[in-house]
């Protein structure tokens, strides 16, 4: 028999049982629901709402039953309908009717906003963890390939001299990003909703602070019928989620491409690569791509919440339900990738020789040669009118910059000297670019440092 029944003459529909129901997947915060529970129950008691005897009997009686689902001896069915009734009706049945106390001054619409707000801050802590562990995987890449030279790219067209280094940490300043958007959306959720009651809060006198911090909120929720038709938090976090998704797929884009032939700057392990059916020659980079693959999940389930609330009335609807799959799914995928795609990265190889002869051709140090002039004297504009007719003379005679005679450099300026040479050395080109940002060794060292004291910071 339902809990609800009394006001029905008779059963609900079968489908509509099984439409209805979210024990199939609500049954995941069994443990917020429980210790939501027991923080509420010993609130009862110490406010003299219901006897303290009798909610010390639910609170033992909530840990039994705590213990009983996580060693598998208790599951829910159906007949339930939802993870709050279940495990009411659960403590019902084990000890009559103090366990009917236990629903007093509190209504399913803020225990659900309460478990999903815990849920979803226990997701943040254990996710902003893997993106540490990344960003530390990032640090130690970089830090032995400071020096190796890379080209890097703008419309994926060779473009100016980088390292390999340089490279990773633009990465991790991306990933650090997503830290602290992470941090931010945590410090707002950080609010115990419970309290708000079904949405006019309740004529008990409860206690919200002491259930806040006992279940180790922050603040309280400042308005009732906020309380429980706020679901910012889970779109906040999807929103956060979906920019670290888009970061990672940008990166696994670059890795699919560094691992063709065409490439071939790094090279997966064995470990972390698939085969193909047909083709014996086949390695592929699947971690990559599912990433990029899952990027659009996290998304779609961005905008499923974002669409399920854009129209509702306060406070609770059923629509509201929709809320946890999507959630659920985009933190189960983002948490599958974050371990693979950091030990991907840890065990590729970096083919530093053809990243340099990359970097060799393709004229990236034009801007360095336009530079140059610029040293001395030339207005930028008049260098690069120079430079780019020499570009053009060399993509005619198949030649590098540094392979034209100074008597060639000479016809376009005369202001070129043989220094010329050692000023279009790419080494050289990335050496001078040491301005707090870019890709000169030492300056890629401090870079790593910041990453390292703010990895360091959380982790302590
Ligand atoms: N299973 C419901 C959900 O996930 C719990 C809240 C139900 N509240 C209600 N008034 N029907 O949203």
């Amino acid at each position: 028999m339902k809990l609800w029944s009394g006001r029905f003459d008779k059963n609900t529909d079968k489908l509509v049982d099984e439409l209805n129901a979210s024990i199939t997947f609500d049954k995941r915060m069994y443990r917020e629901d429980i210790t939501g529970s027991m923080a509420h129950a010993a609130m009862l008691g110490a406010q003299g709402i219901i006897d303290p005897a009798e909610a010390d009997r639910i609170i033992s009686t909530l840990r039994d039953i705590l213990a009983d689902i996580q060693s598998g001896k208790l599951d829910f069915p159906l007949e339930v309908e939802d993870i709050h009734m279940g495990v009411e009706a659960e403590l019902t049945r084990r000890i009559g009717d103090s366990g009917k106390r236990l629903h007093t001054a509190r209504s399913r619409n803020d225990q659900v906003a309460l478990d999903f707000r815990m849920w979803i801050k226990n997701a943040v802590i254990e996710i902003r963890g893997l993106l540490l562990s990344l960003m530390e995987a990032l640090a130690s890449i970089a830090k032995a390939n400071t020096t190796s030279l890379m080209p890097s790219y703008t419309h994926l067209q060779r473009a100016q001299p980088s390292t390999f280094g340089h490279y990773m940490m633009a990465y991790a300043n991306m990933l650090k990003r997503d830290v602290t958007r992470l941090e931010d959306c945590f410090d707002r959720m950080d609010e115990l909703p419970l309290g708000s009651g079904a949405l006019a809060a309740t004529t008990y006198p409860i206690d919200r602070y002491a259930v806040a911090r006992e279940l180790g909120f922050e603040r309280i929720t400042d308005n009732s019928l906020d309380g429980v038709s706020d679901r910012d938090y889970a779109i906040e976090l999807l929103s956060a989620l979906s920019i670290l998704m888009m970061h990672l797929s940008r990166f696994s884009e670059e890795i699919i491409l560094w691992c063709s032939w065409e490439f071939k700057y790094i090279e997966l392990d064995d470990a972390y690569s698939t085969g193909s059916s047909i083709m014996p020659q086949k390695k592929n980079p699947d971690i990559a791509e599912l990433t990029r693959g899952k990027t659009g999940r996290v998304y779609g389930s961005l905008m499923g919440l974002l669409t399920v609330m854009k129209a509702l009335p306060l406070a609770y609807n059923k629509d509201m339900q929709e809320d946890k799959e999507q959630v659920f799914d985009a933190v189960d995928n983002v948490k599958k990738i974050l371990p693979v795609f950091t030990a991907m990265l840890l065990t590729m190889k970096v083919n530093t020789d053809n990243m340099r002869k990359a970097a060799e051709n393709g004229f990236i140090n034009a801007t360095d040669c336009a530079d140059y002039l610029v040293k001395r004297g030339l207005p930028f504009r008049d260098a690069y009118t120079i430079v780019g007719r020499l570009v053009n003379g060399c993509v005619a005679s198949g030649k590098k910059l540094e392979e034209l005679s100074i008597e060639e450099l000479r016809e376009l300026s005369p202001v070129f000297d043989t220094d010329i040479y050692s000023a279009l050395d790419p080494d050289t080109c990335v050496k001078n670019r040491k301005v707090p940002g870019g890709p000169a060794p030492e300056e890629v060292e401090r870079q790593i440092g910041i990453i390292e004291s703010f990895i360091a910071e959380r982790k302590a």
